[in-house]
């Protein structure tokens, strides 16, 4: 199990950077992460196993499943968990990702360490969802819900692992229906859209009662059947999901012509060579579609993105500078990695997590960094000499929290948790939300 555990660690950590690079590539069609290496053969999947073979507990104490306590959701990532859940601070915890294969069952996970963290988080009296999908997760999303039969089949494998595992949510992660900007091997199709709700309420119709089912969505609502963002959604969408967590994100990376901020809150500053949406533009796109500020939650990241710039940068020049070279090295846990599809190029993803951020001291302008604030985005960003890097700290979540109440939102969701300092800066800053 071990040798598999291991193997598996470099599949998935392929899927942690396709993951959070993917609303990058749904506002970015040119970068698509198509390329040319080896990737390591998929292994036999954990399937969860049937409901009859699980073994009987008692009821366990139902921990709050009312989305009115669900306020504040931390991704973990099942290839590199947190040291340690600081349960207290955080309502939900979410585990990435089970994997559904052409068939719709779900593997590519530890099933032992997810069970584990279930316990954990039910003795500490709060809520554990599976995710299913994932950036390099959703090849196959679209036959799934494809037809009556693959929807009641692929729900039914999701109750499952709701039973088996004894979770309280389920978190679909589909980038994206009907959308060119997903892996280059993802099947698409026209009705992705029309399908997915269908797939929602059946899922909502085949779990236990009480069960909350959100989705990972982009900073665009869900794409029409022309693969544009839709202006309205079936009005039937308003409550079939109970929070739509919108990856706030990844708008801008190594992969623009021109250095942007990673996670915007706003975004008012020059338009050229970066992507100008922000998460107060993708709160209202969705809720012009039709979608109640209550159901949707803004994902913020404990992560930052460098990039490496034709000329110096300094507080005054600002971080927009024309890239230089992209694919550069962020911190000591970015490692290439490729996409799941015939001839994809292993790149480097240009992240740096805030605990490397705090550990080298750059937001205290240590090691030669100097910290600055980005007004257009309410985002700060480092330099040094030609690399620039935009990150979120503790300010600029504390001014997200702030947003999410005052615009009404459900809530804050983050990825991931691992990527926090010791003393959870981050999350701490984060608890604003849990408060009326
Ligand atoms: C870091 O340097 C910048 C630019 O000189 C300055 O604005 C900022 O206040 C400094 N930050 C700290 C924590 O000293």
């Amino acid at each position: 199990m071990k040798t598999l555990s291991n193997h598996l660690l470099l599949l998935v950590q392929t899927a942690l950077f396709l993951y959070v690079a993917s609303v990058a590539g749904c506002h970015h069609p040119e970068h698509q992460h198509t390329t040319t290496t080896t990737t390591p053969a998929l292994q036999p999947t954990t399937t969860a196993a049937p409901a009859e073979t699980t073994t009987t507990a008692p009821e366990p104490s139902t921990p709050a499943t009312s989305k009115s306590d669900n306020r504040l959701i931390a991704y973990i990532a099942d290839w590199a968990l947190p040291e340690k859940i600081a349960w207290d601070k955080l309502d939900q915890v979410i585990y990435s990702f089970a994997v559904p294969d052409e068939s719709g069952n779900l593997g590519e996970f530890d099933a032992d360490q997810l069970k584990s963290i279930v316990k954990e988080g039910h003795d500490n009296g709060k809520s554990v969802s599976l995710s299913v999908g994932g950036w390099t997760g959703s090849l196959y999303f679209s036959s799934l819900v494809g037809s009556e039969s693959s929807r009641a089949k692929f729900a039914k494998n999701i109750a499952n692992a709701v039973d088996e595992f004894d979770l309280d949510a389920i978190n679909l992660d589909w980038e994206y229906p009907n959308s060119a900007n997903g892996v280059a091997c993802n099947q698409n199709d026209p009705q992705d859209t029309a399908n997915y709700l269908k797939f929602v309420q059946q899922l909502r119709d085949t779990l236990p009662k009480g069960t909350l089912i959100n989705a990972a969505v982009a900073t665009a609502p869900f794409n029409d059947e022309n693969q544009q963002p839709s202006t309205t959604l079936d009005p039937e969408w308003k409550g079939a999901l109970d929070g739509f967590y919108i990856m706030g994100y990844d708008v801008n990376g190594n992969w623009n012509e021109d250095a942007g901020p990673n996670a915007p809150l706003y975004y008012d500053g020059q338009s050229d060579g970066i992507d100008t949406v922000s998460a107060d533009s993708a709160v209202k796109a969705w809720s012009a579609a039709g979608i109640p500020s209550d159901q949707l939650y803004l994902g913020v990241p404990f992560y930052g993105r460098i990039a490496q710039v034709t000329d110096k940068v300094t507080a005054r020049t600002g971080m927009y500078q024309p890239i230089q070279k992209n694919q550069i090295k962020g911190d000591e846990y970015d490692e290439k990695s490729a996409d799941p599809c015939p001839g994809a190029k292993s790149t480097f993803s240009g992240m740096y997590q805030w605990r490397s951020i705090e550990q080298q001291g750059i937001s205290t302008n240590s090691s030669g960094w100097e910290t600055s604030w980005d007004t257009a985005s309410q985002t700060p960003f480092a330099y040094k000499g030609n690399r620039v890097l935009s990150f979120d700290d503790p300010h600029s979540l504390r001014e997200k929290v702030k947003y999410a109440k005052a615009n009404g939102l459900g809530g804050v969701m983050l990825w991931s948790l691992e990527m926090d300092d010791a003393d959870n800066t981050l999350l701490n800053a984060l608890q604003g939300i849990r408060k009326d």
